[in-house]
């Protein structure tokens, strides 16, 4: 017998011979794309932070949606910057500019687009926290009761799904409550679950300007280094009654993607935030890496770790060119 007996270039042969062993695909249908909407600006804005991505105003937002629905992307997910900030993130709630999105989106697309809406505090506090300072703490519990009112006004206004992001312990079982007595039983709940103190959140926060004013969110955000912890934070979702767990972010955290996608039997969401997007742009903009390709890869990368759908700031320019 000659050496190797196994050639794995014989499957590698062509176009189509590659094409039939695929093991994995990306389609426009699992991309999640977020959309920016911000009180105080009559006409849409580039966020500096994140070339590329769109700052909109309320008016014209129809428009966005129309193009993004038209890409086959089959979800959004709103964040709202607000005109006013206070110590307890009442513009979060209300009919504030989220609230006013949904429910223009809703009106005009009704099932068409899968409306979800980011839960937090953080874009809407003057400390810049995702939960309800008492002096330098984060308050949980208190914390909680708002975060039930923001997703139960989204609910009111027409969202399909609420997202809480602040990383609050039992933030989705206070959730589940306040939907289900509002009589909102059908509305789903896709959990930040594992959100970890990250560095990539810094496009983000230059763009909903949403940085920490004192501190930083170590109190509440999964440490990186901690995968069982990771886990726990999706198993305690689970136990609550999330209905799609999120792993955050996304390239760095391919093994707990992979994770949770053996563990549970929910639909695993991954986001590929804003530094993640910020790296490939800056070194295409130099010339050192092609876009294209590296978006290619990346999402490839994060559907083949097990993710069933990926929230990410090339959703409208990868769909456009991933098979
Ligand atoms: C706030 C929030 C953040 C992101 C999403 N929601 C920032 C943070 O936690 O500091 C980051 C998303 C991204 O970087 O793309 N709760």
């Amino acid at each position: 017998m000659s050496f190797p007996a196994r050639r794995l270039r014989r499957l590698r042969t062509s176009e189509k011979m590659r094409e039939l062993v695929r093991q994995s695909r990306l389609s426009a249908s699992d991309l999640i794309c977020p959309v920016f909407v911000r009180e105080d600006i009559k006409v849409e804005a580039d966020a500096e932070s994140m070339s590329g991505t769109k700052i909109l105003p309320l008016e014209g937002l129809c428009d966005e949606i129309e193009t993004i629905s038209g890409l086959g992307i089959p979800a959004i997910m709103l964040f709202g910057i607000p005109s006013k900030k206070d110590d307890t993130g009442t513009s979060a709630y209300g009919n504030g500019i989220v609230q006013q999105a949904i429910s223009q989106i809703k009106s005009n697309f009704g099932d068409k687009m899968v409306i979800m809406a980011d839960v937090c505090l953080c874009q809407y506090t003057t400390s810049g926290h995702c939960g309800i300072a008492r002096g330098k703490k984060i308050d949980n519990d208190e914390s909680l009761k708002i975060l039930a009112k923001i997703a139960t006004s989204h609910a009111d206004a027409g969202v399909d799904t609420v997202s809480p992001s602040a990383m609050m312990d039992g933030q989705v079982a206070a959730i589940r409550d306040a939907l289900d007595e509002g009589g909102h039983t059908d509305i789903s709940i896709m959990s930040h679950s594992a959100k970890h103190r990250s560095n990539f959140y810094a496009p983000f926060r230059d763009a909903a300007e949403c940085a920490p004013q004192f501190g930083d969110r170590k109190t509440y955000q999964v440490p990186y280094t901690n995968a069982r912890e990771a886990m726990l934070e999706a198993e305690a979702d689970v136990n609550e009654g999330v209905d799609i767990v999120m792993i955050k972010p996304a390239l760095a955290y391919l093994d707990l993607i992979a994770e949770a996608r053996r563990r549970f039997d929910v639909p695993v969401a991954a986001y590929s935030v804003s530094g993640e997007y910020a790296l490939v742009k800056a070194a295409a903009k130099l010339g050192y890496v092609d876009e294209q390709a590296m978006t290619e890869e990346i999402l490839a990368s994060i559907k083949r770790a097990g993710a069933d759908m990926i929230v990410t700031y090339f959703a409208k320019s990868a769909a456009g060119f991933i098979q």
